[in-house]
């Protein structure tokens, strides 16, 4: 994981802003792949916020990651017009062929399965996004492909 110096120099462009933690998360999800632990501290020093305080906003914010991903990222979708169209059904069933909950990441490391909230394509629900590409329509069929694709 990265150093205190890394993560300082990854935030310290952030810190004359006004509300700098998001853009800040955002930075190291965007430099790691996901916000280290070790980026908590320099954090927490930096915009004298509490460790609790970070971590709410942590798991506030469904976008940032606190383990590294897998080589391919499949998001579901979990908003209603998906939901109306089967998708926590479909969900189930992949999380549990894959013997993941939602986050986890595969034993191979090949595919990390996230939880999105709503992508824009609520008319051609259920939607999905697999590596930042958008898909609709997908049902289980579909998202063996993808699996397959992603070589999970
Ligand atoms: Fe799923 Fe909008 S609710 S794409």
């Amino acid at each position: 994981p990265p150093d205190v110096t890394d993560i300082e120099a990854v935030i310290r462009p952030f810190l004359a802003l006004e509300g700098p933690l998001l853009p800040m998360l955002h930075a190291l999800q965007e430099a790691y792949g996901y916000v280290p632990e070790s980026a908590y501290a320099p954090l927490c020093a930096a915009l004298n916020i509490t460790r609790a305080e970070l971590k709410g906003v942590l798991s506030f914010y469904h976008d940032f990651r606190t383990r590294p991903s897998g080589k391919h990222v499949l998001k579901i979708c979990r908003a209603e017009a998906c939901q109306a169209m089967g998708a926590t059904a479909m969900a189930d069933r992949l999380l549990k062929k894959l013997g993941l909950e939602w986050h986890g990441t595969t034993a191979n490391g090949a595919v990390t399965v996230e939880p999105v909230y709503c992508l824009g394509l609520c008319a051609c629900a259920p939607a999905a996004m697999v590596d930042g590409k958008v898909i609709g329509r997908v049902g289980d069929a579909r998202l063996d492909t993808v699996l397959a694709e992603v070589g999970a």
